[in-house]
């Protein structure tokens, strides 16, 4: 099978780019992450890249460049290093059609809440106020839409009372470190298959 090539998308922390660079480094995802990219030149996760030794590239948008031309210049970019598959990991930057149209059902986003229920912005503190008892995570692929893609995993936590946004966000955040290198994986093994909005996981081979 052939080892997939990977570009990480982030803006920040990059936690998630992190666990899931660590299941490539043991060996437990066929895949390497070929290039890491941030829209934002001061992500901390791009120290973690440095120190990987795993390439990583910043587009920042120029100010007379639509999103559109913006994420054009990114999918030629990636076009050039046949990438395989591009997981978004607290990403801030709205895709534009072109490049979810160039790479449809290659891309994955990771989004703290159980889709669709509280899609966009500030997900946990959502479900805090809306006064939810189960929160969690879900994996999903990238279509036009807010977080509305085919979802892939997803996984629950509880909400306790005294919870606050951080202590929410801690619990989903913990879950979110192992269901999305496990969807990566699935990707990586061709064990995705869409029907309609729906994903359905083969068994391996
Ligand atoms: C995570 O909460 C993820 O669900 C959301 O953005 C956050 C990214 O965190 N999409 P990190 O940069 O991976 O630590």
């Amino acid at each position: 099978m052939k080892v997939k090539k990977i570009a990480v998308f982030i803006s920040g922390r990059g936690s998630n780019f992190k666990a899931i660079a660590t299941e490539v480094n043991r060996g437990k995802i066929n895949a390497v992450i070929d290039i890491v990219i941030s829209d934002n030149p001061d992500a901390a996760g791009l120290r973690y890249a440095h120190e990987q030794e795993i390439e990583y590239a910043v587009f920042k948008k120029k100010k007379d460049q639509s999103r559109s031309e913006y994420f054009v210049e990114i999918s030629e970019f990636l076009k050039r290093r046949k990438i395989d598959l591009i997981v978004l990991a607290g990403f801030m930057k709205v895709l534009s059609s072109n490049i979810i149209e160039e790479h449809r059902n290659r891309i994955l986003n990771i989004h703290p809440a159980l889709l669709p229920s509280f899609p966009g912005v500030h997900a946990q503190k959502q479900a805090l106020e809306y006064g939810v008892k189960y929160s969690g995570c879900t994996v999903h692929f990238i279509d036009e839409g807010i977080d509305s893609g085919p979802i892939i995993l997803q996984e629950v936590v509880q909400v306790f009372e005294d919870d606050t946004e951080d202590t929410l966000s801690a619990r989903i955040l913990e879950k979110e470190h192992t269901i999305y290198p496990n969807a990566v994986k699935l990707f990586c093994e061709n064990r995705l298959i869409i029907e309609g909005r729906r994903v359905f996981i083969k068994q391996p081979q």
